[in-house]
């Protein structure tokens, strides 16, 4: 049979790779799909023909693997968020743990018994702090399915999020139903109402409801606040746009605080409406339980925290250490640092704006480097700079197992030796896995 785009193949997966897609083999070439358990027979359809690989659609399940289980969701066939949910949680646990070694010794070279056992979550479901639905036509609330960027579905159920969080998402989209409000529409720009953000936080008991809109008249604004009463901190975000793009956003604070508060170990959090958050509470305290204990701190170390976000890491490790100095290039999120070593009494951590590529010249010695970038790690640049403060012990936080390792093959050959990898699971239901490395000089 010749082979091209759009022929279909049989073929059998044997794992699932790194992003979460199935592997199998066709006439010695690798075949990635989306959408397959390990076990499957499936009949997939190529969309890109390589030399070593190519790549497929999934048309049919011809004999389901036998791991699968049923999908909890009733949305699962459409909604792009828990796309594991064929699985179990333990074999899940399993896969992401395999994955993080298999990029430990491919990429890096290292041998895989320097990755540990993986964190598991307690519940792996109803863990998400924040909630981010969008309005569609005919008073729906929900999510677009993958690919799709016009076309919402109405989430009847999720169970990533709580309750309380489901309840108050139910009676907004009632409360748009009967008042008729006008759905912003993303093709003509025409419309009002885009999306509803709702943030819980786990270990307070307190929410944020932050209702997005085109900018116009909001004549049910005081209907609004008396819907969410009992609702912590209630915003209204409008976004403003020119020839298609995002230019500003302004915002009004309704009703309650200003910010939310949520609590991290003894610490406490103020997250404002556009602050980066975990969204998993539970398993980010144990990850950055996990950093501290990694960091080995006596008391008299100065500690680096790159890409420190809402300087969350740093402020966990500053009560164990002489000083804490974080980098982070977004400006909200260091004001959000420095706020909360305000809040919590912490006077020997400061948060610096910039990129850390361009600032790593700038910054004091220091015997303990962390590092929690974007997907995309480090770079051989940033880890030359890192190199040059001669730290002790590098602690790497990763959401991505194959630039980690990439990344300590690197700082390997500048004298560091990778000590163990533990494998985190902040997303149950998703293919996403973090990790805590710890190298040393
Ligand atoms: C994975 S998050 C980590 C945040 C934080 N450590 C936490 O746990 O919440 C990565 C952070 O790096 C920031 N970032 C991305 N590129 C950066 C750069 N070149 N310099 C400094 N910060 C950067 C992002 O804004 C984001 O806050």
């Amino acid at each position: 049979m010749q082979i091209k785009k759009g022929t279909e193949i049989e073929v059998r997966i044997d794992s699932l790779v790194y992003g979460g897609r199935g592997i199998g083999e066709y006439e010695g070439k690798k075949v990635f799909v989306d959408g397959v358990a390990p076990g499957d027979k499936v009949r997939v359809s190529l969309t890109r023909i390589k030399p070593r690989f190519m790549e497929a659609n999934l048309r049919e399940v011809l004999e389901e693997g036998a791991v699968r289980i049923e999908p909890r969701c009733k949305h699962f066939d459409v909604c792009g968020g828990c796309k594991w949910q064929f699985l179990p949680y333990e074999e899940q646990l399993r896969v992401k743990e395999q994955q993080v070694r298999d990029s430990v010794e491919r990429i890096g070279g290292f041998s895989g018994d320097l990755v540990g056992e993986i964190l598991g979550c307690e519940e792996p479901w109803f863990y998400r702090n924040k909630m981010e639905l969008s309005f569609g036509p005919k008073g729906m609330l929900g999510f677009y399915p993958p690919g799709y960027h016009y076309e919402v579905f109405d989430l009847e159920e999720c169970f990533l999020q709580s309750t309380q969080v489901a309840e108050i998402a139910a009676k907004v989209r009632e409360f748009a139903r009967v008042n008729g409000l006008e759905v912003f529409d993303k093709k003509s720009h025409e419309g009002f109402l885009r999306n509803l953000v709702i943030r819980e936080g786990k270990n307070t008991g307190e929410i944020m409801v932050n209702l997005v809109t085109a900018p116009g008249e909001f004549s049910q604004k005081e209907e609004f606040v008396r819907l969410m009463e009992g609702v912590d901190s209630v915003w209204w975000t409008k976004v403003f746009q020119e020839e298609g793009r995002r230019t500003r956003l302004e915002e009004e604070l309704l009703a309650g605080k200003e910010s939310l508060v949520e609590k991290l170990g003894d610490l406490k959090f103020d997250i404002l409406p556009q602050a980066f958050f975990q969204t998993n509470t539970k398993q980010a305290e144990m990850l950055y339980s996990l950093v501290v204990e990694a960091a080995c701190l006596k008391g008299d170390e100065v500690v680096l925290d790159l890409y420190c976000g809402t300087g969350t890491i740093g402020l966990f490790c500053a009560r164990q250490a002489r000083k804490v100095v974080g980098v982070e290039v977004n400006a909200a999120a260091v004001e959000s640092a420095k706020m909360n070593a305000k809040r919590n009494g912490i006077e020997n951590a400061e948060f610096y704006l910039g990129s850390v590529d361009s600032v790593l010249g700038e910054l004091p010695k220091a015997d303990v480097v962390i590092v929690d970038p974007p997907r995309s790690g480090l770079g051989e640049k940033v880890v030359d700079g890192v190199c040059e403060f001669g730290a002790a012990r590098i602690v790497y936080v990763s959401c991505n197992p194959a630039t980690l390792a990439r990344d300590a093959a690197w700082l390997r050959e500048r004298g560091y030796s990778l000590e163990g990898v533990k494998p985190v699971d902040m997303f149950p239901q998703t293919s996403h896995v973090e990790s805590v490395a710890v190298l040393s000089r």
